[in-house]
């Protein structure tokens, strides 16, 4: 078979390392080619330069041309729920009564293999409509809920992470397991799914209120057993939440304890959210060397609180950006970095756009453990890339128009931008949807 050779010609912007990090030279953090070609040979990143420079290397490239566009890595979602696309914007609820009113309810019907498949077919083209080409995903506590979303992923060729809910206690018999049967079903679907393509397997116990001591054993298990799965999970979301923990586990010192004496941390480990944890959870959290997803959205439509980056900074650990997806309004990173903005505004903070895009591409691959496959435009990488819009509204092209330099135009568009603003997505050099 011959290799197929393609240059993708326009303005590109990726990250090389953290520019917002303490101590960090900013300037090596990210490279900009105002004039760059990306060329991509089978699906993988062949070089990523100056156009003319690079362009001269690979005479044989079929080029493409992006006019108007900022070519970026793909977006990759720290947290999101699959089985609550039905419920997104739920009106008048918090965490936990949310939980019950609409979350449970809907995630139910994923029982139904025909419902499920559908809706893994419209929430993956929603991702990929919103830029998002990698995400880590929780389905529901049926099996066949995320095996209909693998089968659909594996399909499209994308690269994801997902597992099945734990969930044995303080919950509707429809959307309950066990102990024993949450081990026998996750342990099925990773046999099946895990490293097929480009998936992943992730153990996926809800939270510690909805899991017994039991369960939450046999999840730490699973992860011994099965080096390189992921373990995500939610962690310190909301008060009454934190509160309920503290009842349900009286011999664990914090909430990230009860995670943390079920062997649930470590490298491959995704909280979400990390609002209300107490010096000692920051610094075991970081010791421990586990992961936050941030997801500003969510935690200001849940009415959650304000994540604290700073704290996250100053302890060193990883932060990817989550859309969560019901409980988040959005599937669009665009609008999770617009709110993430405010809550660091909100904390006497600015977050600055190559920091924010970061977050969104290179750092979430971190928070993932991804970065040696996907996250920037490095030679080896697989070339999952979107095109944003310069000119996607009427309104951005009139205040595009108005700035002088590239951080100007990014956070404009950032603060700015929604689907609206994705031209166009590739996942290993394919263009969806085209
Ligand atoms: N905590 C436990 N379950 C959930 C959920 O589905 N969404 C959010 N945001 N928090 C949770
Ligand atoms: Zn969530």
């Amino acid at each position: 078979m011959t290799a197929t050779l393609a240059a993708h010609r326009g303005e590109i912007l990726h990250f090389l390392d953290d520019p917002g990090a303490p101590g960090r030279d900013a300037a090596d953090a990210w490279r900009y080619f105002p004039d760059g070609a990306l060329v991509v040979e089978d699906g993988i990143v062949a070089a990523c330069g100056d156009a003319a420079e690079t362009l001269a290397k690979f005479p044989a490239a079929r080029v493409a041309e992006h006019r108007d566009c900022l070519l970026v890595p793909g977006l990759i979602d720290a947290h999101i729920h699959f089985p609550q696309v039905d419920i997104i914007a739920a009106y008048g609820a918090q965490l936990l009564d949310w939980l019950q009113r609409h979350t449970y309810p809907a995630e139910a019907r994923f029982a139904e293999p025909a419902h499920a498949a559908a809706a893994a077919e419209v929430f993956l083209d929603e991702l990929l409509r919103n830029g998002t080409t990698t995400a880590l995903v929780f389905g529901s506590v049926h099996p066949q809920s995320v095996d209909a979303l693998f089968a659909a992923a594996h399909a499209r060729n994308l690269r994801l992470l997902a597992g099945k809910t734990m969930m044995d206690r303080n919950a509707p018999d429809a959307v309950r397991d066990t102990a024993e049967s949450s081990y026998q079903d996750s342990a099925k679907l990773l046999a099946k799914w895990h490293r097929k393509g480009r998936l992943g397997y992730a153990v996926t116990p809800r939270f510690a209120p909805t899991s017994s001591e039991r369960q939450l054993q046999l999840a730490g298990r699973l992860l011994a057993e099965n080096p390189g799965v992921h373990l995500q999970t939610h962690i310190a979301e909301n008060a009454r939440e934190c509160a309920w923990v503290a009842e349900l586990f009286p011999h664990c010192r914090d909430y990230l304890d009860v995670y943390d004496r079920h062997g649930l941390l470590g490298r491959r480990a995704v909280l979400a959210h990390g609002i209300h944890l107490n010096a000692r959870e920051w610094a075991r959290l970081a010791e421990a060397d586990a992961n936050l997803a941030f997801c500003p959205t969510s935690n200001l439509f849940m009415g959650s609180g304000l994540f604290d980056l700073r704290c996250a900074d100053e302890h060193h650990a990883r932060v990817g950006l989550g859309s969560d997806v019901g409980g988040g309004d959005s599937f669009s990173l665009l609008r999770v970095i617009n709110e993430a903005y405010k809550v660091e505004q909100l904390q006497g903070r600015n977050l600055p756009p190559l920091r924010a895009l970061y977050l969104a591409t290179l750092g979430g691959a971190r928070a993932l453990d991804l970065q040696d496959v996907i996250g920037n435009f490095a030679p080896g990488k697989e070339a999952d890339f979107i095109a944003l819009n310069y000119r996607a509204t009427p309104l951005i092209t009139r205040r595009l128009a108005g700035c002088r330099d590239l951080e100007e135009k990014l956070f404009a568009l950032l603060m700015l931008g929604d689907d609206r603003a994705v031209d166009g997505v590739w996942v290993m050099g394919e263009r969806w949807g085209g």
